[in-house]
């Protein structure tokens, strides 16, 4: 009895100190209140201020049933342990006028922001709610993303989190070394501007799991920088589908390579998987492998751009990012437009070993799909419905 009881006590006395070594720092600690009203920030910055000083793998910790107003928030590194850990199990909710938000410098351009936060961990059961829909009305502010997570090693996000209506991008990966993410869910409305599930550049081993992403622009955007990637197992829809690029923006020379996705559905989609370049860029997309992928009411399934362009004034030019080594294996589904699978290359920079094995794609209207392509190369195996005639083979 005795024994048990000193026992208690110890517990009771240190905590929120100690369990097992781990050192917890929770928002309500440091002052947090969680009615969604109130502004928590000070709160947060002072939780983050100590785990990032422990040594000892700590959690900063968000509780349940709590909802905590923040304004933009930086989680700044290096920190003394090499491991830490952000539990959000609460949800988090942005100011809901861009009015309201009060950034650094007038510049809004995250609103949670890690940077140089080795070994961070991010998970729980919480919502982050960038509330966007103020920001999506005025096309001229220069709208935030909810989290960007920069320069970085050993990161990893999942365990539940979801994120909704960020003014901007929702996840930014953005120079980092090992990035695991898994079990996220993503959820902005079709027409909501930009608004990207998860974006990866400048990261080398980067590995996206069992998300769920539906938001107004691409689910998953893997431009330049990233090395790497492995991608598995996502719903993807509404939105623009899985983009690599777009690469070679103003003659810019940029890199994408070895890249593998796969099993990857997607619900009523504008794109299904497509790569875009710009005219006059230069680097390379190459290495990249998409597999298993099932496409509903997708209105372009297949895409190789390397004419992108979204403005008028729109030139050729003699430079371009090479496309190389690229497979599309096992695909079924529906396409909305005829042309199912579509890969427009230039003459002076054609894209080369592009490999179309075993496709089932058929129109929403039951009518034979197509496929229109210039300038590619490579070869078309296996079960092919549209038939993939307009290859030239090596
Ligand atoms: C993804 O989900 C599947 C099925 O639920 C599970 O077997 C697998 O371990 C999960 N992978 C990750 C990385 O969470
Ligand atoms: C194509 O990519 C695969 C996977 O990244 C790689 O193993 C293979 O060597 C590449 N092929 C060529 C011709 O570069």
């Amino acid at each position: 009895m005795r024994n048990s009881f000193s026992l208690l006590t110890f517990f009771l006395v240190c905590y929120p100190v100690v369990t097992a070594s781990t050192l917890v720092f929770n928002v309500i600690d440091y002052g947090a209140v969680g009615n969604g009203l109130a502004d928590d920030t000070n709160a947060f910055a002072k939780a983050w201020e100590e785990t990032c000083a422990s040594s000892s793998s700590p959690t900063m910790k968000v509780p349940s049933d709590s909802t905590f107003l923040v304004q933009p928030l930086r989680f700044i590194g290096p920190c003394k342990s090499r491991s830490l850990t952000l539990q959000i199990d609460g949800n988090l909710v942005a100011p809901a006028h861009p009015s309201t938000w009060k950034c650094d410098a007038n510049l809004c351009h995250q609103w949670l922001y890690f940077h140089r936060v080795d070994g961070l961990t991010l998970r729980g059961r919480g919502t982050i709610d960038g509330r966007g829909h103020k920001w999506w009305q005025n096309k001229h502010l220069n709208r935030p993303t909810v989290m960007e997570i920069s320069n970085a090693d050993n990161v990893r996000v999942g365990g539940g989190l979801r994120f909704k209506d960020s003014p901007m991008m929702h996840i930014v990966l953005n120079g980092i070394q090992s990035v695991f993410v898994s079990d996220v869910t993503v959820e902005a409305p079709a027409k909501s501007p930009n608004t990207d599930g998860i974006h990866v550049q400048d990261s080398t081993n980067a590995q996206i799991h069992n998300c769920t992403i539906g938001t107004g622009d691409d689910c998953i955007a893997i431009v330049n920088g990233a090395s790497n990637v492995r991608i598995s197992n996502i719903v993807c829809g509404p939105g623009h589908g899985i983009s690599i690029g777009s690469l070679g923006k103003n003659g810019a020379e940029d890199k994408v390579e070895d890249v593998r996705v796969s099993d990857v559905v997607f619900l009523g989609t504008t794109n299904g998987v497509r790569i875009k370049t710009w005219q006059g860029g230069r680097g390379y997309a190459r290495d990249i492998h998409f597999e298993r992928f099932s496409f509903h009411d997708t209105i372009n399934p297949i895409i190789i751009d390397q004419f992108y362009c979204d403005h008028r004034h729109c030139t050729t030019s003699k430079s371009g990012v090479e496309i190389s080594n690229v497979s599309y294996r096992m695909m079924v589904g529906s396409s909305r437009r005829e042309r199912a699978v579509v890969m427009r290359c230039s003459e002076a920079v054609p894209c080369r070993d592009i490999v179309v094995a075993d496709l089932h794609i058929v129109t929403a209207k039951d009518t034979a799909a197509t496929c229109d392509c210039a300038n590619v190369y490579g070869r078309a195996q296996g079960h092919l419905l549209p038939k993939i005639s307009c290859l030239e083979q090596i």
